[in-house]
């Protein structure tokens, strides 16, 4: 795993949105996997800008959320699609036909889930799965004990989540206590996963994904398993990472490869 540390949180939402504008500019028709929250905001912010500053065009991109609560319609403030309009798609030029989100008032929960994996793969796969991260260790809504290989589908948010979320909904009481979700083997199927993290809550789920053995309990450790994640964290996130100064190293290293400072490698170096 590729661990970036920013200062801040603005900076974590300016290099995500590089990393994204980058692909966007190499391939116009990436898919993208989207994540709702609050740390993904200055990222789409940021890419907003893009779009309006320097025309970065959106027109041609397919986009996949990463999950939805139950019971909410999409006109539902605290609805992950509502937060799309709002955040994202409402700012730039996507064809509003190419975004998927999860639809939480779906009429059967199983044939609609099994058919949003489907549009996945009908798509071509995610190429950019963008994700936060709980204070529980969850990947999208995938709590604690979920099976590393489950699948897009509902899952019963855990009481740390409901307590996480309350702020958004004015208390406990209205947040859903069910969410429709990829699972960690949808998330694992994407081409590259870019998760970020800020604020010193996440610093124990972090340490825990990125240093910590693989299990269901931590849903994100198991990106350790993935071959391409690239992790953009500020300093209060990366506080209780052990091998810091490691991943700071190979950052050096690898900003002097693409300078060419380190020359062209010899044969069979
Ligand atoms: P947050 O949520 O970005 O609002 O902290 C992240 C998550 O629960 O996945």
């Amino acid at each position: 795993m590729r661990v970036i540390v920013e200062k801040d949180k603005d900076g974590v939402g300016r290099r995500a949105a590089q990393f994204v504008a980058a692909l966007v500019r190499k391939r116009p028709n990436c898919v993208l996997g989207l994540a709702t929250g609050s740390t993904p905001v200055g990222m789409y912010g940021e890419l907003i800008r893009m779009h309006r500053e320097e025309g970065l065009d959106f027109s041609r991109i397919v986009t996949f959320n990463l999950d939805e609560y139950v019971g909410l319609s999409s006109s539902h403030p605290q609805s992950y699609r509502y937060f799309m309009q709002q955040n994202l798609f409402d700012h730039i030029n996507v064809d509003a036909r190419d975004t998927h989100v999860p639809d939480g008032r779906a009429l059967d929960f199983e044939a609609y889930c099994e058919q949003y994996e489907r549009l996945i793969k009908e798509e071509g796969g995610i190429d950019l799965q963008v994700l936060g991260i709980g204070s529980d260790g969850h990947i999208a809504f995938n709590e604690p004990g979920s099976s590393l290989g489950s699948r897009t589908r509902l899952k019963t948010l855990t009481h740390e989540t409901v307590r996480d979320n309350a702020r958004f909904f004015g208390g406990e009481e209205e947040v859903p206590r069910l969410a429709i979700t990829m699972g960690v083997g949808t998330i694992l199927e994407s081409r590259q996963c870019l998760l970020l993290a800020s604020g010193a809550s996440k610093a124990k789920a972090i340490r825990d994904t990125i240093e910590g053995p693989i299990t269901a309990q931590v849903t994100a450790s198991a990106l350790q398993l993935h071959r391409d994640v690239i992790a953009v964290l500020d300093e209060e996130a990366a506080r209780l990472l052990e091998r810091r100064d490691y991943y700071l190293q190979v950052e050096r290293a690898q900003s002097a490869l693409q300078s060419g400072e380190l020359g062209a490698p010899t044969e069979g170096s």
